[in-house]
């Protein structure tokens, strides 16, 4: 066992992972669950003795989860708590299946320790009227007798605005598809979620850290109640959406509290990028071109995931022509040599696209035959900015860096806002974890 501060493993962790090792077999239910163990102990690690920690996770492995998170929090002297299991409750509409409509998630709660936990007090809205007509006309609410006025309004009592103490029950709809909030991430959850268990845990100025932030729902919650926050992500388009996010909600301030952001794992110099570029596995340098879309679009471009090995565009972001109209941009990524031919196959990709610009991204200048061809292509007048472009354009990831410009050549294009900008779902091994995360 380490000391206090170091990684530590308790005997009954270790003890639990042989066991599920029998139980499951190698697979990769076993991964998941070795690599969130893993997570788990750091987080255990480097929480404070006041802090909480929640986990949601589907069905198919809460369960062992728990067992897991028991080993690390609560046994072995740890002086931990298991807290709640929060049962986080949403509407659906019922369909005809073979299986009771699925209408709740859990949620686990464990503190660092018994009594220190932050909790702070905080209330829920009372059930809608709905469900309390489903009881008895009008009446049960919490221990709460309501009464309704001629109109049928509840009426309300002194002190009775509050609401009910939060307890074990969430009643959060998911995000429904018109919602402002939604950003097109598909395991995104709602502000509403996040609020409730940040308020109840943390004070200002404390630290949340989200091991698996995706667009980045509890950052952005985090931020906006004054938070210090830390977002893990396995993919970059996390980090543009989130970035993205943040530029699109504070706007004004948004310099400020871009520069109070310290960016982790990304390319931070083009000789950084250059090695990520002529990295030979396929899943860095697909992030490495993800990287460089996003980075030169200014996060607006969405990524092409259906991109085959056979090629494609890496990405397209739309822009607007004139305030009712959108224009389009394509982007391609090239990491080894540039040819005439990496041109005219944008090029016709461009035109087949509909788009009014190609762009790519790659490692050397244009040559002379490249230069030709984006001649040929010809020009693009952009009836706001009033300036003629190239149709087709070469960015080399050395310009992306290009101090000269402050931060480095960026697409300098009215941008529109569309949902189809926002699509961003992580591929490769992260998608197995998806449902699981
Ligand atoms: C369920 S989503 C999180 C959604 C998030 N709560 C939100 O509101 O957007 C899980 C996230 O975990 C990320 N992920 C998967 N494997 C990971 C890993 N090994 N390390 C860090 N992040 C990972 C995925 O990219 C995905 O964004």
């Amino acid at each position: 066992m380490g000391k206090v501060g170091e990684t530590r493993w308790t005997e009954q962790t270790v003890a639990l992972i042989r066991g599920l090792e029998a139980v499951l077999g190698r697979g990769s239910l076993l991964a998941y669950l070795v690599h969130m163990t893993l997570r788990i102990v750091e987080i255990h690690r480097v929480l404070k003795p006041t802090g909480s920690f929640y986990l949601h996770c589907d069905p198919t492995a809460s369960h062992y989860l728990k067992l897991v998170c028991d080993t690390i929090f609560v046994s072995d002297r740890q002086g931990g708590d298991f807290v709640n299991e929060i049962v986080w409750w949403y509407k659906r509409w019922s369909n005809a299946s073979s299986n009771f409509q699925r209408m709740h998630d859990v949620i686990l709660f464990y503190g660092k320790s018994k009594k220190d936990r932050t909790f702070n007090v905080q209330y829920q809205g009372y059930a809608k009227p709905e469900a309390i007509e489903d009881t008895v006309r009008g009446v049960i609410d919490g221990k709460l007798v309501r009464l309704k006025d001629e109109d049928g309004n509840y009426i309300k009592r002194k002190g009775e605005n509050k609401g009910v103490a939060c307890h074990d029950v969430f009643e959060l709809q998911h995000i429904q598809p018109t919602a402002k909030e939604r950003m097109g991430y598909p395991t995104q959850k709602p502000v509403a979620l996040l609020e409730r268990i940040i308020k109840k845990s943390s004070n200002e100025g404390d630290v949340v850290l989200d091991a698996y932030c995706g667009c980045g729902t509890s950052v952005a919650v985090a931020q906006r109640l004054g938070r210090r926050w830390i977002g893990i992500d396995i993919t970059y388009q996390s980090i543009a959406l989130i970035l993205k996010r943040f530029a699109d909600t504070y706007k004004d301030d948004w310099p400020a509290i871009e520069a109070d952001i310290k960016l982790d794992g990304v390319p931070r110099d083009l000789e950084s990028a250059m090695l990520l570029a002529n990295r030979k596995d396929d899943k860095t340098r697909k992030e490495f071109e993800k990287w460089a879309v996003l980075t030169f679009s200014r996060n607006q471009a969405r990524i092409n995931e259906k991109k085959g090995a056979d090629g494609g565009i890496d990405g397209i972001a739309y822009f607007l022509l004139d305030k009712d109209t959108n224009g389009k941009a394509i982007f391609q990524v090239k990491s080894g040599t540039t040819k005439r031919s990496d041109l005219a196959t944008l090029n016709s990709d461009r035109l087949r696209e509909k788009a009014e610009f190609g762009f790519l991204i790659c490692t050397d200048l244009p040559t002379k035959s490249m230069r030709d061809e984006i001649a040929a292509a010809g020009k693009f007048r952009h009836p706001l900015l009033n300036r003629e472009d190239d149709r087709l354009q070469v960015i080399t990831v050395a310009e992306l860096f290009d101090m000269a410009s402050s931060r480095g050549k960026r697409l300098d294009l009215p941008m529109a806002r569309t949902d189809a900008v926002k699509s961003a779902v992580a591929k490769g091994d992260a998608d197995k974890q998806l449902g699981l995360i």
